[in-house]
């Protein structure tokens, strides 16, 4: 820990939220009438991943559904880690959050009856996905941030970086945030609550915006929060291959709807790899195409006959994105190829989004609640941002943590982090290409031994690595250790010398960052790993 320094301003709100996607906006509004700020890193609208979900939400409104069957569905996916009181909440919740965003004025799809419009999508049992043609996410977000607009009680501050979490005697009181202009501002607030996104851009492929560059995650490990499931990335099987950073998604509801995966001679591949086809749980889909690239070949998804000339009407984001890389999905098959899009894994939290940290709260992907397991189910996400989102904002007003005069402030990450260092970009590159390469669709202990010894050595070699940069790093090094750690596979965590699941895993992998940033497991069985030892110093 260390003392905090060269502060420009102080402001204080009774709960700072850090994220403002849809946990984090979910959040803000539940709170009134505390007051809270709301700090997002981007400059302008909302940022983070919620705004880019396409595909939608799962919820079991159909007449032919209920909580127990979308519990059902959720438990097959997660592949045995899932966290079963979780998920009940997740799923028996789920109906009344959707309704709630209904009565703020987010508008879904309607059939010919006026009844909500579901979809399909893998591994759904049924149709249950509420969406907005293709833009689901970008419809709640809207929704939200109107909410915000007339709520007094919620002040927004864009394009503020927070840097670290600001400590008080181990009980997390606020952050240290870089505002536009350069003015380094201390938030002072008994209940901090962090809701920063995922780590897409951890890889050189993935869906995700820029600004998923785990931020959240790393400011929660620098401060000592327990965290867990890091090993567990999804990566989605059909992202656009045509040379863009971030690779644009072709949604899985395109499959729903009948599309399929054929390779470069023209072959639909996946009857042959899973009783569902293209239909599979996303991983299975994922290293199918994984492999028939390996191989040098291509793989395209196919919508001509399941969708035709309808793609424009039904799902006009998509049909933009292959616009604008010269490609016509109505005519043509459309190259794809697999990215990484979400991380089941993060800060550990209890049903109310409570962290191992006094005053510190946390919700949607940044979390690791326990509702996807080793593996999420396809629409899952932005249901668990809002159940948990709000399950926070209801934990906080039923009372704060004491607010007391600060005695010795302390941040956990060092007091010359900024947020651009020189050779920060180069940073990145690097550790993108390695992650991507070694601890990526498929693993293997030596690829993972290999990357954190490169890890480190990046590491030696940019000692004032900051901001996003220093993010990447710190938590590249801890998914990687959890990769190695865990020797099975299972879920979206694919080890091609422990090909199968193996019993004496199937719990979850509960860890802490040592101030020098190396993992400190519980399981005794992943501490003993023997090329987990780290050389050299992470810290700052
Ligand atoms: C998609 O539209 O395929 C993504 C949906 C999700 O990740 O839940």
């Amino acid at each position: 820990m260390n003392r905090l320094t060269a502060i420009d301003g102080i402001s204080r709100s009774e709960v700072l939220v850090l994220g403002s996607g849809t946990a984090g906006l979910t959040a803000a509004l539940g709170c009134a009438p505390l007051r809270v700020t709301v700090l997002t890193k981007v400059r302008e609208g909302s940022g983070g991943s919620s705004p880019w979900a396409q595909g939608g939400i799962a919820a079991a409104v159909g007449k032919d559904d209920a909580p127990a069957l979308h519990a059902a569905d959720t438990l097959a996916a997660g592949a045995g880690l899932n966290d079963p009181r979780a998920v009940e909440l997740l799923t028996a919740e789920g109906p009344q959050r959707v309704k709630a965003l209904l009565a703020l004025g987010a508008h879904f799809d309607l059939d010919d009856s006026g009844a909500l419009a579901l979809g399909r999508e893998a591994a759904h049992s049924r149709r249950r996905i509420l969406h907005s043609r293709d833009a689901t996410g970008a419809e709640i977000v809207r929704t939200l941030v109107a909410a915000v607009h007339h709520a007094p009680e919620v002040r927004r501050v864009d394009g503020a970086f927070a840097i670290d979490l600001v400590l008080d005697g181990g009980q997390v009181v606020g952050a240290v945030a870089v505002h536009a202009g350069g003015r380094r501002v201390l938030h002072l607030a008994p209940a901090v609550v962090l809701a920063t996104g995922g780590l897409g851009h951890l890889y050189l492929h993935t869906t995700n915006p820029p600004e998923a560059t785990g931020d959240g995650l790393a400011m929660a490990a620098r401060a000592g929060a327990r965290l867990v499931d890091l090993e567990f990335v999804q990566f989605h099987p059909t992202a656009l291959a045509a040379g863009a950073d971030p690779m644009p998604l072709l949604t899985e509801a395109l499959r729903g709807e009948g599309a399929l995966l054929i390779d470069d001679t023209g072959r639909r591949f996946m009857t042959t790899e899973h009783r569902d086809a293209e239909l599979a749980p996303r991983d299975v889909v994922a290293r199918a195409l994984w492999s028939r690239l390996m191989a040098g070949h291509r793989a395209f998804l196919d919508s001509r006959a399941a969708v035709g000339e309808e793609f424009p009407e039904h799902f006009p984001t998509v049909f933009r994105l292959c616009q604008e890389h010269g490609l016509d999905p109505r005519t043509e098959p459309i190259p794809v190829a697999p990215a990484a899009h979400y991380h089941m894994g993060g800060i550990a939290v209890d049903d109310r989004g409570r962290t191992s940290l006094a005053g510190l709260w946390a919700c949607g992907e940044v979390t690791a609640t326990g509702v996807h397991g080793a593996n999420r189910l396809a629409s899952n996400s932005l249901l668990e941002a809002l159940v948990f989102g709000a399950r926070v904002a209801e934990d906080l007003r039923a009372g704060l943590p004491a607010a007391r005069a600060p005695r010795s402030l302390r941040t956990a990450g060092g007091p010359a982090a900024d947020v651009a260092a020189a050779g920060d970009a180069e940073l990145i590159a690097a550790v993108r290409r390695l992650m991507w390469e070694k601890v990526g669709v498929v693993r293997d202990g030596a690829g993972l031994t290999a990357a954190l010894s490169e890890l480190d050595r990046l590491a030696a070699r940019h000692p004032q690595a900051s901001g996003e940069a220093r993010n990447l790093l710190g938590v590249g090094r801890l998914v990687a250790a959890a990769a190695l750690a865990r020797r099975e596979s299972r879920g979206g965590h694919y080890r091609s010398d422990y090909p199968a699941p193996d019993p004496a895993w199937q719990h979850r992998l509960f860890l802490t960052a040592a101030p020098d940033g190396s993992p400190r497991f519980e399981d005794a069985a992943a501490e003993t790993t023997p090329s987990l030892a780290v050389s050299g110093s992470r810290g700052r």
